[in-house]
């Protein structure tokens, strides 16, 4: 089996720096982009590796499966017989050597959300490496270099609106843990299985700008959220607790007095969350796997790809852990239980909800982890913009992988001043790299850029290689939101 890994990784090197042509070439800013396998990105590679980092290795088998969300059963794709897919977890300075077997019809990889790793491990094809094609495998091997909460999912069309998701944590060796107990509450609208699948979604979508689920009731104007604007453009039939829908939740058992860390996971594909937990106030204290200054709230809004961590100390009782779909109607739904007692009715919804709600834009990043003050060495402007007829999204004007790419140079202070244009968030996201939001705002990988909102952000290119950058709405990456953040040689 090893000698098929080793050609195959060969192959999909040879054809990974064929491929970069694409996006790369010499662009105006002049320098040759900086390969996924080049050396500077093993150079990078090699700092990371701290003294005794462990090898934690994990296989992962994307297929066909049937799943049951508590009731329902739906054909779909996912990592094995749970949603979500296996539980990885490692120490920051570990290397994690994932086998993936592609057991699925089609060509799939595996990106690893918000993870500041080696550029060829990346998972996008195209940029850095080739898909995987079906029946065949890869074998992804890298450092995790920062503690925190990661998923990961398939970088190919919209995959991940199947059941293809799953959590890496990465713990802190040198964290205390001042909690008893840890959960992962993972959230996601679900369509596949239940008459449509991503991809008829999708060429719904494309065909007519509308959703054809959106026949059955909501009006022309789409999702509306007054946090966020349009809040997206497809109706889904469930939201998913850890793999569950409302009437048959997942539920954390706890005692009384306990602390609690939570960690809140995003894998959804169009749908931001509200979330509350039932006669409970949340600590915020990290997102996107890094510390913030904490912050208490009733409720917290989370968008795609966004990871937020909190605290709480568990009531007595049975409380239900409510994440309502931002802008639609629905909601996903866990159960804490202390005591003995019936699960909540499920028009149970916790008063929280209505109360103060944070985004992660509000937050103040820790002390330790704040941007150091440094001059800016390049700007660079991201105009988003878009149609529902016909259906694109674009930056700069135009759709990937005809968007101008985002030319840096390895030590730069890049700053990146996101103007959405449309009336519609995107939750903007960045691979390899953790920006700092403009004043001391939190680090994060994935940042909501609400409705005609000048967002600024600024990051230190110091991760060489190809690195896709794009909006966390599957449907809009799909339809053209993306771009490379493209090193170049000097
Ligand atoms: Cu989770 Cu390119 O994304
Ligand atoms: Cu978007």
């Amino acid at each position: 089996m090893s000698s098929t890994f080793t050609r195959r990784r060969l192959l999909a090197g040879a054809a990974g720096a064929a491929g970069l042509l694409i996006v790369g070439g010499c662009g105006r800013d002049g320098g040759a982009a900086v390969a996924p396998t080049s050396d500077a990105v093993r150079r990078a590679e090699a700092t990371r590796q701290a003294a005794g980092g462990r090898l934690v290795t994990a296989r992962l088998t994307p297929r066909p499966v049937t799943l049951d969300l508590g009731g329902p059963t739906v054909r779909t794709w996912a990592y094995g017989d749970n949603l979500p897919g296996p539980l990885l977890r490692a120490r920051a300075g570990d290397r994690l050597r994932v086998d993936l077997i592609n057991q699925l019809p089609v060509d799939t990889t595996v990106h690893w959300h918000g993870v500041a790793l080696r550029n060829d491990m990346d998972g996008v094809p195209g940029i850095t490496q080739d898909a995987i094609a079906a029946g065949t495998t890869f074998r992804y091997e890298f450092t995790v270099p920062h503690p925190g909460t990661y998923f990961y999912h398939p970088h190919v069309g919209v995959q991940l609106d199947r059941g293809l998701y799953g959590v890496l944590v990465v713990d802190d060796p040198d964290e205390p843990g001042r909690y008893d107990a840890e959960w992962i509450l993972v959230l996601d609208d679900w369509v596949d299985g239940t008459g449509r699948t991503p991809d008829q979604v999708l060429d719904s979508l494309t065909g007519s700008g509308m959703d054809m689920g959106d026949m059955h009731g909501m009006d022309m104007e789409g999702a509306q959220s007054q946090l966020l604007g349009g809040a997206g453009d497809v109706t889904y039939p469930h939201y998913l607790a850890n793999g569950r829908l409302p009437s048959a939740p997942a539920s954390f058992r706890g005692k009384p007095g306990q602390r609690v860390r939570l960690r809140v996971v995003n894998a959804g594909s169009d749908t931001a969350f509200r979330v509350a937990l039932g006669g409970h106030r949340l600590t915020v204290t990290h997102t996107d796997g890094f510390p913030v200054e904490p912050r208490q709230t009733d409720a917290l809004l989370i968008a795609m790809g966004e990871r937020v961590d909190v605290e709480l100390t568990l009531g007595d009782g049975v409380f239900p852990l409510v994440a309502t779909a931002e802008g639609k109607s629905g909601f996903a739904r866990a159960v804490v239980r202390t005591a003995a007692g019936e699960v909540p009715p499920l028009s149970q919804q916790p008063a929280e909800l209505g109360g103060q709600v944070l985004l992660a834009n509000q937050l103040r990043a820790a002390d330790g982890v704040r941007l150091a003050s440094k001059k800016v060495d390049r700007t660079l402007d991201l105009a988003l913009g878009g149609s529902m007829m016909p259906y694109r999204w674009t930056i700069n004007g135009k759709t990937f992988p005809d968007t101008e790419p985002l030319t840096v140079e390895q030590g730069e202070r890049v700053r990146l001043r996101i103007a959405n244009q449309t009336m519609m968030f995107h939750p903007m996201h960045v691979h390899g790299h953790t920006f700092g939001i403009a004043d001391g705002g939190a680090r994060k990988d994935t940042v909501i850029v609400r409705a005609m909102e000048l967002l600024t952000v600024d990051l230190d290119a110091e991760n060489p290689g190809q690195w896709a950058a794009h909006c966390h709405n599957i449907y809009h990456a799909e339809r053209g939101m993306m771009v490379t953040l493209s090193y170049r040689q000097p």
